[in-house]
C-alpha cells in the first residue's frame, strides 16, 4: 500500500512529467500522470480475483501528448460543447477555439503539466493536482486556480474532488474522460455491458451535438436506462438521437438526492462480474460509448476500435453558457467551485 513516483518522460520542450502509482490495502492499483492529470491505468479484480486494467491509455508520455480522444483526461475549462465557440457573459461576447465541427469541445487542461503533491490519508492514498489557468487562456475570462484531488480508498473507490476559484466572472465545467472496458481495455466491444443510469430525462441534441434546451423524458426511448439494459440492446434502433450521436453520446439529467454525491450510473460486465458505480454531486452525466473511436494504438500496442470503451463524464450540461434554463456554470470572484465524483469498483 502506498504511492510510488517515477519520471514518466520529457515533453518536447524538456519539461519532465511524473507517473504516480497509487496502491490500496486490497491491491487495487491506479496510475495517474501529472501531465494533464490523465488516469493511465486502473487495475481491479474480477469475481475470481483476477486483476485487469479497465481503462484505455498509453504506455508512454508521447501518447498523452497526442491523445486525440481524451483517454483518462481531466477536462477543462469547459467539458463538452459550447455552440459555435461563443458565449455571452455580463454583456461581453467571448470567443473560444472551434475544434469540433462548428463548436468548441473540452478545452486543453489534459495537455498541461499540473503541480502534484502526494497525500497519505487514513482511508487511502492520493495526489493533489493544481493548475493556474490564466485569464484569456483559450479565450476564457479570469485567472482560474484549479485543484483536482484523486484519492484511491481502501474500499476500492476512485474519488475525484474538483475545486476552483477565479478573479473574474467566468464559466467552467470540469470532468474526467476515462474510457472503461470492465472486461479489460482492448478486449473487445462494450455492447454486452449492462448499464443503469439514474435519470428520468436527457438533453436531446442537434446534428452537431448541441442540446436543443429540451429536457426529454427517457420513458419509451432507447435512452431509458432507469432499469438495466445492455449498451448494445437498442443502440441500432431507428432513433434520430442515436443517429445524431452515432450511438449514445448524450447528457443525462440525473435524479438528484441532496448535495452529497448520489448514484448516477451502475455498469456490470456479466462475464467477469466487475461492477462500476458512479456517484456525483453534478446534475448531469455524459454517456459516450466510443462511437468515434477509430483504432488508436494504446497500451501494449492494442487498437481501441469503435465502441470498445465507454465514458461516464459527470458534468454540468453541454452548452450551459448559452442555455439560461440549464443549471448555471458561472463562477464569480469570491465563490468556491466544488464538485465530487466517485468511481466505485466492486464485483458480483
Ligand atoms: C465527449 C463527446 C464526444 C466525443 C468525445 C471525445 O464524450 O461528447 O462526442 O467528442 O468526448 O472523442
Amino acid at each position: 500500500m502506498g504511492i510510488n513516483k517515477h519520471v514518466f518522460g520529457k515533453l518536447a520542450d524538456g519539461t519532465s512529467a511524473d507517473l504516480f502509482t497509487l496502491t490500496n490495502s486490497k491491491g487495487v492499483q491506479i496510475k495517474i500522470t501529472n501531465f494533464g492529470g490523465n488516469v493511465v491505468s486502473i487495475l481491479v479484480p474480477d469475481k475470481d480475483g483476477n486483476l485487469e486494467d479497465v481503462v484505455f491509455g498509453f504506455d508512454s508520455l508521447k501518447g498523452y501528448e497526442e491523445n486525440p480522444s481524451y483517454f483518462g483526461s481531466i477536462i477543462g475549462r469547459y467539458a463538452n460543447r459550447i455552440a459555435m465557440g461563443k458565449f455571452n457573459l455580463g454583456g461581453k461576447i467571448y470567443t473560444l477555439p472551434v475544434n469540433n465541427g462548428p463548436n468548441h469541445l473540452h478545452g486543453t487542461y489534459h495537455k498541461v503539466v499540473w503541480n502534484a503533491k502526494e497525500i497519505q490519508g487514513k482511508d487511502g492514498v492520493g495526489i493533489e493536482l493544481s493548475y493556474l489557468s490564466k485569464d484569456g487562456e483559450e479565450g476564457y475570462p479570469g485567472n482560474l486556480s484549479v485543484m483536482v484531488i484523486y484519492t484511491l480508498t481502501n474500499r476500492n473507490d476512485l474519488r475525484i474532488d474538483y475545486s476552483a476559484a477565479t478573479d473574474k466572472e467566468t464559466v467552467l465545467n470540469l470532468t474526467n474522460h476515462s474510457y472503461f472496458n470492465l472486461a479489460g481495455e482492448g478486449s473487445g466491444d462494450i455492447l454486452g455491458h449492462e448499464m443503469e443510469i439514474n435519470a428520468d430525462k436527457f438533453t436531446p441534441v442537434n446534428e452537431t451535438l448541441i442540446p436543443s434546451g429540451e429536457l426529454r423524458n427517457v420513458k419509451g426511448t432507447p435512452f431509458d436506462f432507469t432499469t438495466s439494459h445492455s449498451i448494445g440492446e437498442r443502440i441500432e434502433q431507428k432513433d434520430e438521437q442515436l443517429v445524431f450521436g452515432r450511438g449514445y453520446d448524450h447528457n443525462f439529467v440525473l435524479n438528484k438526492q441532496g448535495a452529497e454525491p448520489s448514484l448516477a450510473a451502475r455498469v456490470t460486465e456479466p462475464n467477469g462480474g466487475r461492477v462500476l458505480e458512479v456517484y456525483t454531486t453534478e446534475p448531469g452525466i455524459q454517456f459516450y460509448c466510443g462511437n468515434f473511436l477509430n483504432g488508436i494504438i494504446g497500451k501494449g500496442g492494442k487498437a481501441y476500435n469503435r465502441r470498445t470503451g465507454f465514458c461516464l463524464e459527470t458534468q454540468h450540461f453541454p452548452d450551459s453558457p448559452n442555455q439560461p434554463a440549464f443549471p448555471s456554470t458561472v463562477l464569480k470572484p469570491g465563490e468556491q467551485y466544488k464538485t465530487a465524483t466517485i468511481y466505485k469498483f466492486s464485483m458480483k
